[in-house]
């Protein structure tokens, strides 16, 4: 799947077939995460692959009334250690800590999605539920839950903001009035310039003929 297409038709996915994930699926949706930029490429998360019943319904009862969850074959929840980042960034690590996890977590849904196969980012748990589930040391926090399995829905297409409500110009508050017209003047600089480049080809090519 191309990336364009991948990051627009992904959607979270709450429900799943009782299929398991081939091992090797499993195995680059963990890799993309292992991937992921992080802040000094200090690189400190750990993903928990959960996949025993007893341990899977422990971290389902974690999460708050989402019972939805348990009808994925797989979990992976997502851990930062912000102790070696701190060291590094001060009082920036547990900041970079959860940007970290949030980059990889995001390039394992897109991975995921592009195999065909259903995610959801699961954010709201109880901390202390789910470390004792995982035996999550106590520096370590968990940043989310990521239920992973073949789709049994056909997901809700969530609403989005416009792109003029979230692109400011120069300055904070400072609104696109036409992005549209914006970005088209950007395309006709690109379509003059790709019309320019194909005369000048043409023409040496005419002089080598010549
Ligand atoms: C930080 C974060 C926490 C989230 N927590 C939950 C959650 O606990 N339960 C849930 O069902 N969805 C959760 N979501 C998923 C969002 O509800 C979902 O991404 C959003 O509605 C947009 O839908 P889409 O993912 O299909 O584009 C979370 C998403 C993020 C980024």
């Amino acid at each position: 799947m191309q990336t364009q297409e991948c990051i627009k038709t992904r959607r979270s996915i709450r429900k799943f077939l009782p299929v398991p994930v081939e091992f090797e699926k499993l195995g680059r949706i963990l890799d993309a995460g292992r991937l992921a930029p992080s802040a000094g490429n200090v690189q400190n998360w750990k993903f928990i692959v959960v996949t025993d019943d007893a341990k899977k319904r422990a971290v389902v009862d974690a999460c708050v009334e989402q019972f939805w969850i348990e009808t994925a074959p797989v979990l992976v929840v997502v851990c930062g250690d912000p102790v070696k980042v701190e060291r590094l960034y001060g009082d920036k690590g547990a900041f970079y800590t959860i940007q970290n996890c949030a980059a990889a977590i995001e390039n394992m849904l897109l991975t995921a999605h592009d195999m065909s196969i259903g995610s959801c980012w699961v954010g709201a748990f109880d901390d202390v539920k789910l470390r004792a589930a995982l035996a999550i040391p106590d520096n370590v926090v968990p940043q989310a839950v990521l239920p992973i399995g073949y789709a049994e829905e056909k997901p809700i297409e969530p609403s989005h903001l416009t792109i003029e409500n979230v692109v400011y110009l120069e300055r904070y508050g400072n609104r696109v009035r036409d992005i549209a017209s914006f970005m088209d003047e950007y395309s006709v600089h690109v379509q003059k310039a790709v019309a320019k480049l194909k005369g000048f080809v043409a023409r040496a090519i005419e002089r080598i003929k010549k």
